[in-house]
Formats: structure tokens, C-alpha cells, sequence
């Protein structure tokens, strides 16, 4: 595991990151606020923040990752786009619940709805993840699409994909800010009060672990090996895949193998 250490350094580091930011949000609404219910009132809301950073964020973090992760590259790729396409799913349920819950909150308390650039942004976001799933699972889940769409829409995929993670962080860092200024009143926000320490803090952790998972997703020397490649080690060698994975990821000349390895072929393996 030698030429894992920096990626597992890395990846430890975001998922501790992650998961304090997820206790962050949980304190914040159980102490600092009203706790959790579902009345249409505050608790409401409450629901709104904790699911958006659990599931839209630290919970996607983890699907964008998860084909990096070197233990799963004994697993099939089919394996793997249904853990990838699963865990989307999930943050897909819970980022939906958590709109439900601002929504119902806005409409019992009569307070308009989608008037504030963190509703636009936010809504945009969940529109295109919609999308990104619909997209993915025609394209590379279901045998329908020929080899050459998929492999043209790999780096749209990509792309979209980190562009939307990336969205809904800044969305979630309007949205705490909203927070503050119109929950803290007596002492207000401009005043430091704990509570707001302690949000802004959640803030710094939400942008860290976002900026964490964007390195990992964007070093090629990381990314899974070809099918083709992982095979051939597997056939020559079945006892030492590891070993010489590590290898051949760490030495390859060509930043973009599996790419490449696709091209040879004339065939994709996504
Ligand atoms: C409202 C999306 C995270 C605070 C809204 C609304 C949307 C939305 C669409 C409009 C609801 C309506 O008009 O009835 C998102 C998304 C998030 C996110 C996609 C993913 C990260 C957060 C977080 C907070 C927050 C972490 C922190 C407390 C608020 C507040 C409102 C609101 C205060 C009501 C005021 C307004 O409409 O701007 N959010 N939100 N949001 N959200 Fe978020
Ligand atoms: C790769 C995001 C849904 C299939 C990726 C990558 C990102 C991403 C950022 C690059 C990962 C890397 O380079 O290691 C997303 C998001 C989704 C989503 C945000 C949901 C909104 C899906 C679905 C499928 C899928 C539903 C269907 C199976 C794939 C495949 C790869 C991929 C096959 C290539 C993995 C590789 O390079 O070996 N996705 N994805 N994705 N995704 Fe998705």
C-alpha cells in the first residue's frame, strides 16, 4: 500500500472532516437551536440544514470518491456504479426531504418561498443532480447506450458532477449565513456571539471538506485502473494484484491510462 499512503492520508482526513462537520450541524440544531420536530415550526426547519450537510454534502462527498477507493478495485465495475449510483440515490432522498421540510416550514409560517440567491442556487443544484442521475443511470447503468456515448459522456459526467458538488457547498454556505443573521438577534450576529463561532466554524469545515474531496476526484494517478489492466495483472499474477496495481497506476507515463486503454480497444469500459 505503499503508493496509497498520501491518498489514504488524504482520504482519512476527509472523512474525519466530513464527520465533524456533520456532529457540527447536529449540535448546532439540538444546542444552539430549537431541536428537531415536525410541526412547521423552527424544529421544522431544523431538519432543513441537518439533512442538506449529512446527505447533500458529506454523504455525496462519499459516492464522488468511492471509485477511488483502492480495495473496492477487486470488486466489478458493475459493483461499483451500483454503490456510485446507490449512495447518489440516498443523498438524493435526503437532500429532497430536507427541501420538503424549508418548504412546509415557509407555507405554515407564511414566509415567502425561493426569494433569496441561496433558494436559486440551491434549487438549481438539486435540479441538476436530478439530472446527473437520470443521465448516469441511462448511460451507464442500464446496457442500452452504445460504448461511444458513453465514453463522450464520461467527462460531461465528470464534470457536472463536481460542478454540482461544488454548488451545493457554496449554497449551504449562503444558507448558514442567512442563518445567523436572521436567527440571532439578542446578541446579534455582528457581535460574535458562541453560536455564531461556532456556525462559522461549520462553515471552514463544509469548505475544507468539499476542497478535500475535489483534490482527491481530480488526481488521475488515483483514479481506478482500466478493467483491461486490472484483468491482465489478475491473470498474470493473481496472488500479488495488489502490489503491482500500485505499481502500475504510480508509473504510468500516460495521465489518462484507462482512457487511453479505451482507445487501443476502440471500445469503453464505463
Ligand atoms: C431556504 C436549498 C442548505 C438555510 C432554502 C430554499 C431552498 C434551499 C431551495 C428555499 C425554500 C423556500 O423558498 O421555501 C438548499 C440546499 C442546500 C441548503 C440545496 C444544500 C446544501 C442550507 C443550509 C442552511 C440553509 C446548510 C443553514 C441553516 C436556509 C434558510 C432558508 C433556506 C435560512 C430560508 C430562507 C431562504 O429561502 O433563503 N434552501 N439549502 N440552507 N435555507 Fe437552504
Ligand atoms: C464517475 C459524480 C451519478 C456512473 C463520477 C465522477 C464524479 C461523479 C465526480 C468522477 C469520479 C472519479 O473520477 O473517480 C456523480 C454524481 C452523480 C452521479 C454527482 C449523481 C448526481 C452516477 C450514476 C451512475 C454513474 C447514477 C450510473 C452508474 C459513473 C461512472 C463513473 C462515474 C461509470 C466513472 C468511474 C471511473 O472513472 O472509473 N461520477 N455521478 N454516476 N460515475 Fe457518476
Amino acid at each position: 500500500m505503499e503508493n496509497h499512503r498520501p491518498f489514504l492520508v488524504l482520504l482519512f482526513f476527509a472523512f474525519a472532516v466530513g464527520f465533524i462537520a456533520v456532529v457540527f450541524v447536529l449540535r448546532w440544531v439540538l444546542h444552539f437551536r430549537e431541536g428537531l420536530a415536525w410541526d412547521g415550526g423552527a424544529k421544522e426547519f431544523n431538519w432543513h440544514p441537518l439533512l442538506a450537510v449529512t446527505g447533500f454534502i458529506f454523504l455525496q462527498g462519499i459516492a464522488i470518491v468511492v471509485y477511488r477507493l483502492p480495495w473496492t478495485w477487486k470488486c466489478s465495475k458493475l459493483m461499483m456504479k451500483l454503490i456510485h449510483a446507490g449512495l447518489n440515490v440516498l443523498t438524493f432522498i435526503l437532500a429532497v426531504i430536507s427541501l420538503v421540510a424549508v418548504f412546509d416550514f415557509h407555507n405554515v409560517q407564511n414566509i415567502p418561498n425561493m426569494y433569496s440567491l441561496h433558494s436559486w442556487v440551491g434549487l438549481a443544484a438539486i435540479i441538476l443532480f436530478t439530472l446527473q442521475i437520470v443521465l448516469g443511470v441511462c448511460i451507464f447503468l442500464l446496457p442500452v447506450s452504445p460504448g461511444y456515448v458513453r465514453a463522450a459522456f464520461m467527462p460531461i459526467h465528470v464534470f457536472s458532477g463536481l460542478f454540482i458538488f461544488t454548488t451545493v457547498i457554496a449554497s449551504a454556505l449562503m444558507g448558514i449565513t442567512e442563518k445567523l443573521i436572521f436567527g440571532l438577534k439578542d446578541p446579534k450576529y455582528k457581535d460574535s456571539p458562541p453560536e455564531a463561532i461556532f456556525v462559522n466554524v461549520l462553515g471552514l469545515l463544509i469548505t475544507v471538506f468539499g476542497a478535500l474531496i475535489l483534490w482527491i476526484a481530480t488526481r488521475p494517478s488515483w483514479k481506478r485502473p482500466s478493467e483491461q489492466l486490472l484483468h491482465t495483472l489478475h491473470n498474470s499474477e493473481p496472488a500479488s494484484v495488489g502490489t503491482k496495481t500500485d505499481t502500475a497506476v504510480s508509473e504510468r507515463p500516460d495521465p489518462q491510462p484507462n482512457s487511453e486503454a479505451r482507445r487501443r480497444n476502440g471500445k469503453t469500459e464505463e
